[in-house]
């Protein structure tokens, strides 16, 4: 809490609004400020200077919100004793930008780095929303290391089309079923799309959005509750301003995400989206956090912490409903207080409300049981990731709970043969040439097949592109099967109710075995053991390898070099590789 003798503490900001030894370099700092009617003597104050680092833009519409949100932050901040800054960070929106937002995370990352560290701010409010959005901006917090705090923006409100839930992502994977199968027409397909957007917001659904706003929550990065409030209920205003007045105090705390960050924090994490059934998108993005954080996250942290949690959110994709349910029912704390009450969290993590996990989340059961279940009464045991190695790759991920009924009854419950299959490859290369030949006869694809799809990696689309999710033929819909076993070296949507295996690492333009996978190949998985192997023999790999990794697209602008250049594997979170030899960086002021 905010005490005088703290309060004398000298402040970042200082070092450029009022520094005695360079009286010329501090003239320069504040003249350009007066310009929009700040004063000097509000700069010189003392007061803590709390930059809101703003995602909303036109071309962010998920994030648009903030722009009106900023407004009571700044009174939060102004009423707290500190000085608000707003300005822009790189936008991010998932939906549009080509070829995938993936590539822009790390570049966000990087400028927004930049900013906290080159400008005169003693705190953050980091505004989020969108996919990328939320990482991006948690890894530079932990790379710059100044006092942060996130306000997440919000789901939109819950999409209805015709009397049914309309949630984003989930209406469009339903209705282009729908379609491929004759049910609907070109114009209701579209429909159903728009009607799943009614407000301003992020995805509603439980896609990466949603998830990476509450896993912020869960890291201990936001007020409690903050995640799922929807971007147009009252109180997503009043959750600004507390953020903006925490924030404040945060720097008089010296309260910084290295204090709240740790392993335990971490794991909590992964424990979480296991349990609100979340974005396979997580892996990566708490890799890279992790990785900015200087915390040791392993792959296998998926399965031994995260694997055996049951799935407690019955939010789509993985259950029935949309945000503006999941919050009514407690929200992200609810999930928390169900996983503490199991012995199933680290309650004595520090969090940005200056209390420990357990005492934000006193009095925070679940007020409707139909959205957010018991610990012992869940909508699906051992809901985690599933994590799978073997010669196709070192690493890659299973999400358990959208694995439908039907499919563990085709292909997990075979009896005799419990957990393991074998199939038949029909291997693309990028999406183009999935799209080009998936209803192609000759490849007599039935449902002994496993779709790979490959080039589709950081590396190699370039950032990494949600295709994995591959929809089966037209003939194999029609016959009433909705989904084929899926592997490939890119993601999937966050939002994909597909039983993909996905994020194989090293991927197929870094050589990874996917790259001397051949269509007609035997792949063997085995569930169980986590096992994923094409039956193709050492010489025969060998002799492949001769002909090259399968090519790829040139890079189209000089960020998508240096990008390509930089970045590591997915099951390393895709970060720029050296990048997290950077740590706490504003311990040293940067010279001027
Ligand atoms: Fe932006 Fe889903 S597309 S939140
Ligand atoms: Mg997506």
């Amino acid at each position: 809490m905010t005490d005088n003798s703290q309060a004398k503490r000298r402040l970042r900001s200082q070092d450029w609004f009022d520094n005695p030894d360079h009286i010329d370099m501090t003239a320069l700092y504040l003249e350009r400020f007066m310009n929009y009617g700040i004063t000097p003597e509000e700069l010189r104050s003392g007061k803590p200077v709390i930059g809101i680092a703003q995602s909303g833009s036109d071309l962010t519409p998920c994030n648009r919100v903030h722009i009106e949100l900023a407004r009571r932050v700044r009174d939060g901040i102004r009423d707290a004793g500190g000085i608000p800054i707003e300005f822009p960070t790189h936008p991010i929106f998932e939906n549009c930008k080509r070829p995938t937002a993936a590539l822009d995370r790390n570049l966000a990352y990087l400028g927004l780095v930049e900013i906290l560290y080159g400008y005169p701010l003693d705190g953050v409010v980091l505004t989020t929303g969108c996919d990328k959005t939320t990482p991006s901006a948690l890894m530079a917090a932990s790379t710059v290391d100044i006092p942060a705090i996130v306000l997440s923006g919000g789901p939109m409100l819950d999409g209805w089309h015709e009397g049914e839930l309309a949630g984003s992502g989930m209406a469009i994977w339903r209705s282009r079923r729908r379609l491929a199968a004759g049910e609907i027409d070109e114009e209701e397909f579209l429909q159903t799309a728009l009607d799943s957007a009614p407000s301003v917001g992020h995805c509603n659904t439980m896609g990466t959005a949603s998830t990476m706003n509450a896993l912020a929550e869960a890291l201990g990065m936001s007020l409690t509750g903050c995640g799922a409030i929807p971007a147009a209920y009252r109180e997503r205003g009043q959750m600004a301003y507390r953020t903006g007045r925490r924030a404040v105090e945060m720097v008089w705390e010296d309260l910084k995400p290295s204090d709240i960050l740790t392993r335990e924090a971490f794991l909590n994490a992964i424990r979480v989206n296991s349990a609100i059934g979340g974005s396979t998108n997580a892996q990566p993005h708490l890799a890279a956090m992790a990785k900015h954080a200087g915390v040791e996250l392993y792959p296998e942290d998926w399965q031994v912490h995260g694997f055996d949690i049951p799935l407690l959110a019955n939010v789509q994709p993985a259950g029935a409903y949309l945000g503006e349910r999941y919050h009514r029912a407690g929200g992200t704390p609810a999930i928390m207080w169900e996983l503490l009450q199991a012995g199933k969290l680290d309650g004595h993590c520090r969090t940005a409300t200056g209390k420990s996990v357990s005492d934000n989340l006193r009095g925070r059961e679940a007020r409707d049981r139909e959205v957010i279940r018991p610990y012992d009464q869940p909508l699906k045991e051992r809901a985690g990731f599933l994590v799978l190695r073997g010669n196709l790759f070192d690493f890659a991920i299973m999400k358990m709970s959208v694995v439908s009924e039907d499919f563990r009854k085709r292909y997990l419950e075979e009896p005799g043969q419990e957990g393991i299959f074998r199939g038949k490859a029909v291997v693309f290369d990028g999406s183009e040439d999935y799209h080009k030949r998936i209803n192609d006869p000759s490849l007599e694809i039935d449902e002994n097949t496993i779709l790979v799809i490959r080039g589709a990696g950081p590396l190699g689309w370039p950032g990494s592109a949600e295709v994995v999710n591959m929809q089966p033929p037209d003939h194999i819909l029609k016959r009433g099967i909705r989904s084929l076993p899926t592997i490939g070296d890119g993601r999937q949507s966050g939002t994909a109710d597909s039983p993909s295996i996905l994020n194989a690492s090293p991927e197929s333009a870094a050589g990874g075995g996917l790259a001397w996978l051949r269509s007609g190949d035997i792949i063997r998985i085995d569930f169980n053991q986590g096992l994923c192997d094409m039956l193709v023999d050492d010489e025969e790999i060998a002799r492949r390898k001769t002909d090259g990794i399968p090519p790829v697209p040139p890079d189209a602008t000089p960020w998508q070099r240096i990008y390509r250049r930089t970045v590591t594997q997915l099951s390393d979170g895709a970060v720029i590789d050296g990048a997290a030899d950077f740590r706490r960086i504003a311990e040293n002021p940067p010279r001027h």
